[in-house]
């Protein structure tokens, strides 16, 4: 199916009449992010989803953000527009990788990011998303171990904050924010000397922003580590004239709309992740026509993720 032109009226409607709740993450198209009920990065999307009267939940992200609200809220529906939408990092780590490494690691605490399967949250003790994962670490006995997966940047810049040496980091990454590399963040920051740097914890390039702001090219005060639905807050408040932004290129449009005086710029512009883009309208009408892609987590791995993800929603409120 192709969208028309009316495609917005009869998402819309079709949301009204099924008693659906549309969720975007910022990464989505612009007009997906522009008919969604709620915007918002993973964890206000997932504590959305919780308290949402709604008794159907469309999730336009990727198929784990789906699968988290499924977990959450496990009697509502709730539908990808193509389940296809997967993950490179929640790809890194499988159950069994999981098992294993706990088998060499007795005792130690599992804090896995919101970027994981259900099977991998259900060996979980607490989940985190950018946005808390400092907290959720520090919310931990300092002399408890701590296994952190599967993104090895995100881990890095926790175990920077948290100055925790029992820290013990998967080595996954996400193949968009891997790719935003240090030498292309220094080349744009020289050329831009008086933009700030919102740069988001998964990226490769996030050592070098701070190692940029330790010697002095960049002040420190201009690098910004931030998760999604940080960067729209630090947009609102920062006196910068132009932003450079280090992280999936959906991001730009919530930037721009919260702050429209300001020039963002990609330091990527080939960042893009094509699976949050197969959240195309049309598959957004479909799933509203056809009730699909409908996310399905069976009962026994759900009952098990549930405490992991729940204080997750709960920590950093
Ligand atoms: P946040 O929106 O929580 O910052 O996560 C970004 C992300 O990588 C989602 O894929
Ligand atoms: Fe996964 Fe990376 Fe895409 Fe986020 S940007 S959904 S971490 S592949």
């Amino acid at each position: 199916i192709a969208p028309d032109a009316d495609w917005r009226d009869e998402v819309l409607e079709l949301a009204r009449e099924r008693d659906a709740v549309i969720l975007a993450h910022n990464y989505q198209l612009p007009e997906i992010q522009d008919i969604a009920h709620h915007t918002g990065d993973s964890l206000a999307l997932s504590r959305i989803a919780a308290a949402s009267d709604a008794s159907t939940i469309v999730f336009c992200g990727v198929h784990f953000m789906a699968e988290t609200a499924k977990i959450l809220a496990p009697h509502k529906t709730v539908l990808i527009p193509d389940e296809r939408a997967g993950c490179s990092l929640a790809d890194s780590i499988t159950g069994e990788q999981l098992r294993a490494w706990k088998a060499e690691h007795p005792g130690a605490v599992v804090v896995s990011y919101v970027n994981t399967t259900a099977e991998v949250k259900a060996e979980t003790d607490i989940c985190c998303t950018s946005s808390n994962a400092v907290d959720v670490v520090a919310s931990i006995p300092a002399d408890r171990e701590v296994l952190f997966l599967p993104d090895q940047f995100l881990g890095a810049h926790v175990k920077r904050e948290t100055g925790r040496d029992n820290l013990r980091i998967w080595a996954g990454e996400c193949h968009v924010h891997a790719g935003i590399n240090g030498p292309e963040l220094a080349e744009r920051a020289a050329a831009n000397p008086d933009a700030d740097l919102f740069i988001h914890p998964e990226c490769g390039c996030a050592t070098s922003a701070l190692y940029l702001a330790g010697e002095g090219t960049v002040p420190a005060d201009k690098v910004k580590i931030l998760s999604t639905g940080d960067m729209i807050t630090a947009a609102r408040l920062t006196s910068a004239k132009s932003v450079l932004v280090a992280t999936e290129v959906g991001m730009l449009h919530q930037l721009r709309r919260a702050a429209p005086e300001i020039d963002f710029r990609a330091v990527n512009d080939r960042a893009s992740c094509r699976y949050m883009k197969m959240i195309t309208p049309a598959a957004l009408l479909r799933s509203l026509r056809e009730n699909r892609d409908e996310v399905h987590v069976d009962l026994e791995t759900a009952r098990r993720a549930q405490g992991a993800v729940q204080r997750m929603i709960e920590i950093g409120q």
